[in-house]
């Protein structure tokens, strides 16, 4: 059975959930494999809506296997929480069918503290951060100092680490950024209670998933943020802390690359990205405005509103390459309902040059204007089309643009939040 990897095309927030829930059902695994709970994703089923920041959102289904890979970073206590939140909507999270890798480095209470007192000591050159403590985690691990999920069953293994980096993170947070000291007991008291919570869920994920392999069942791998947002091929300095794209579903999972028959590219019809960094097709007029107002671009973790702008072809055709696409779902059709016209960035323009590929230097975009190309909008709202065939030929065409300039076929056309409001062409499970 194939294994399918889901990633993020633009700037995160590209429908990623909704589609991880529908193809849940053709998966008996799914799990995440990077980044922590500054992702959000919102799932609405029946009317009933769920926002996951840590758990894959497969738990809503009965029987499938739910893991957390080496690659998160892991805020014990925002995962208690959302334990709690689903026991709240009847969902039960079950020892047996939700594991977490004991690999995965733990976001600690001075994680926090760091990034927001970063991003203030930056001010205007902030990176506007989620404030999850995600950046100084995965800092701790490329120093080799994080703190594991494992070290969590070793007592006074737990105890002679949290000294050893309380006492350089105090250190910083005193003296460079004049922000509070967490104290030692308070921190080992607080992980150890949340510890025992935990404890049944600790897994060599990795292996799981080999023997997942080998019964010849199928896995789902989750992305979070988008290849925009990844750490090296993104927008940097103004990115996430891990790697978003598709090669680091096998590295962030515990097993080898060549398990991954497809990378299935979330993209939504226009633009949205949160917090800081360049964005060539940002509008800030009445089309943005409708975008935000009709898309509900709203950050799910921060309750931000989004900046939004026209579908950038050099962003999605930049992640075709980095991801290695091997199709794409193209998610809120359904938000350009009713626009008049409607524009693509084809390039960039700069010095009175085209420029086709996403520069290898990403602060030459604040230099760049978008090159648009102008398409008819339509009337009929696309929602009520149940087949490509109903689909008004205004939107075909837009969506045979999208093929065409990023060079990838689009297999799913999500049409509305709920799983109904979907169009499966050809199911990457098959
Ligand atoms: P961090 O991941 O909290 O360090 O934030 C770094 C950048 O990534 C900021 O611009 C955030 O707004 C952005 N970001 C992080 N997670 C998400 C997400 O799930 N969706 C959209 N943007 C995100």
């Amino acid at each position: 059975m194939p294994n399918v990897a889901i990633v993020g095309t633009q700037w995160g927030d590209e429908g990623k959930g909704k589609i991880v829930d529908l193809l849940t059902e053709f998966a008996d695994a799914v799990i995440r494999f990077q980044g922590g709970h500054n992702a959000g994703h919102t799932l609405v089923i029946h009317g009933k809506k769920y926002v996951l920041h840590l758990i894959p959102s497969g738990i809503v289904r009965a029987n499938k296997l739910c893991l957390i890979g080496n690659g998160v970073v892991l805020d014990p206590a925002a995962l208690i929480e959302e334990i709690q939140h689903l026991a709240e909507l009847g969902v039960t999270v079950n020892s047996n069918l939700f594991k977490i890798s004991a690999q995965a480095n733990l976001i600690m209470p001075y994680h926090r503290e760091l990034d927001v007192a970063r991003e203030k000591r930056k001010g205007k050159g902030k990176i506007g951060t989620t404030g999850r403590g995600i950046g100084p985690a995965y800092e701790d691990r490329a120093a080799r100092r994080g703190i594991r999920l494992s070290d969590l069953l070793n007592r006074q293994g737990f105890e002679a680490k949290l000294r050893d980096n309380l006492a350089y993170h105090n250190f910083m947070l005193e003296n460079f950024y004049d922000a509070s000291t967490f104290a030692f007991e308070t921190i080992r008291d607080d992980t150890m209670r949340m510890a025992n919570i935990l404890a049944p869920y600790i897994e060599d994920v990795g292996q799981l998933l080999h023997e997942v392999i080998g019964k010849g069942q199928s896995i789902l791998f989750e992305g979070a943020q988008g290849t925009m947002l990844d750490v090296e091929h993104g927008t940097y300095p103004y990115v996430t802390s891990s790697t978003t794209v598709a090669g680091n579903a096998a590295t962030g999972s515990g097993i080898g690359p060549t398990v991954l028959n497809h990378i299935l590219g979330i993209t939504k019809a226009y633009t949205t990205r949160v917090g800081s960094g360049p964005m060539p097709t940002e509008l800030n007029d009445a089309v943005g405005e409708h975008l935000g107002r009709v898309g509900h671009e709203f950050g799910a973790t921060t309750g931000r509103p989004r900046r939004c702008g026209w579908f950038d072809a050099v962003v999605v055709r930049h992640a075709a390459r980095v991801n290695g696409l091997s199709s794409m779902v193209l998610t809120k059709l359904d938000v350009l309902d009713g626009l008049e016209k409607l524009r693509i960035c084809v390039a960039y323009e700069r010095n009175g040059s085209q420029i086709k590929n996403m520069p290898a230097d990403p602060s030459v975009l604040d230099m760049c204007e978008p090159v648009y190309e102008e398409l008819p909008g339509w009337k009929t709202p696309v929602a009520q089309a149940k087949r490509m065939e109903d689909l008004p030929p205004e939107a075909l065409a837009y969506i045979r643009r999208l093929e065409e300039l990023t060079g990838v076929a689009i297999s799913i056309i999500s049409t509305g939040a709920d799983r109904d409001q979907t169009m499966i062409i050809k199911n990457p499970f098959s």
